[in-house]
């Protein structure tokens, strides 16, 4: 009944009395109340005035679950993603995606969460992600390939989730190895953490984090220099759920061409650090440079040092010219 109620608010441009609603869906007032209030509770601003009903005052961008179940039938994404979970504030999707994984979640299970209160970025440093101006969500794969180790996996969803964007007008591009960053400020819009589970030697399960900062117009000041959103890079409302099965979509068509590897080919056109002077900074805070120039099979950036030699980097922070994401 709640999707009824908010199908018709949605396209009714006048009030609406309870009790036209409650005579068109067969239910009483009180029913018809009960769902306003829980209407507004989720975010949806419901005027209600004497004598003349209710109204939707504007069409805020809430997720919900009805609307995400929806939309994977929609994209006939049903039977690839199963939403697992939907919160209106989780401490991290991560988190709540390793917990189901214990308790035998599957293969491509959807954690998302509205805000996330404890939200964790690479390196061990938290993500801002408590409002609902983004869309943080976890999807966990339980690997059939050799070929699914943790950093492969984040290059593709980094592939994935750019050329998603950027299917709805955005232009985003990879700062390797995973952060999504808008091609016109060169400041980052979105990262992607994923974990791994291991069992008795093998690996049960990928937890792939994703975040997209999306309607964010003010940023906290420690990252305010660095970050944007798909709403100040484009000056244009996107819609989350939009934003979602764009991802999925993405993800589930390619996924099943993951383990071939040829969709390196494809991430190296996305990839704005080729090409570019970059600083290495190893895990032992050795910092050198270099010209960034290709990437191996495995994903690994080939970096030529001043010395003209071909240097392979796996892991250390590499900071590119130009580009202002932070790994
Ligand atoms: C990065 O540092 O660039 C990675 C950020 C990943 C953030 C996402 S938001 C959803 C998921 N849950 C988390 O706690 N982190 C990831």
């Amino acid at each position: 009944m709640k999707k009824q109620i908010l199908d018709i608010l949605k396209t009714s441009d006048d009030f609406i009395s309870g009790e036209d609603l409650s005579r068109q869906l067969g239910v009483t007032r009180a029913a018809v109340w009960k769902v306003i209030h829980n209407l507004r509770r989720e975010g949806y601003p419901i005027k209600a005035v004497t004598n003349r009903g209710y109204r939707l005052t504007s069409t805020p961008d809430v997720l919900s679950r009805d609307e995400i179940a929806e939309m994977l039938m929609r994209n006939n994404l049903d039977s690839i993603v199963s939403l697992a979970a939907f919160e209106p504030s989780a401490g991290s999707t991560n988190q709540l995606a390793r917990l189901a994984a214990d308790l035998g979640a599957l293969d491509m299970s959807l954690f998302i969460a509205e805000r996330q209160t404890a939200g964790r970025g690479r390196r061990g440093k938290s993500w801002l992600s408590d409002s609902q101006e983004g869309l943080w969500l976890s999807l966990l794969l339980r690997p059939v390939s050799e070929a699914a180790d943790t950093a492969k996996i984040t290059l593709f969803t980094g592939l994935c989730v750019t050329e998603a964007l950027n299917r709805l007008g955005a232009q985003t591009g990879i700062k390797w190895p995973n952060d999504v960053v808008s091609k016109v400020s060169g400041r980052k819009l979105g990262g992607i953490l994923t974990e791994m589970i291991v069992e008795e030697n093998q690996v049960s399960a990928l937890i792939i984090g994703i975040g997209i900062n999306v309607s964010t117009q003010v940023f906290d000041p420690e990252i305010a220099a660095t970050a944007t959103s798909l709403r100040l890079e484009a000056s244009c409302d996107y819609r989350r759920i939009e934003v979602l099965a764009a991802i999925l979509t993405a993800f589930a068509s390619r996924y099943p061409d993951f383990a071939a590897g040829g969709w390196i080919k494809d991430y190296q056109q996305l990839c704005l650090t080729l090409g570019r002077q970059v600083l290495v900074i190893q895990a032992d805070g050795t910092r050198w440079e270099g010209q960034a120039t290709d990437l191996d099979d495995d994903g690994e950036l080939i970096v030529i040092n001043q010395a003209g030699e071909p240097k392979t980097v796996r892991s250390g922070e590499v900071s590119v010219r130009g580009l202002l994401g932070n790994s």
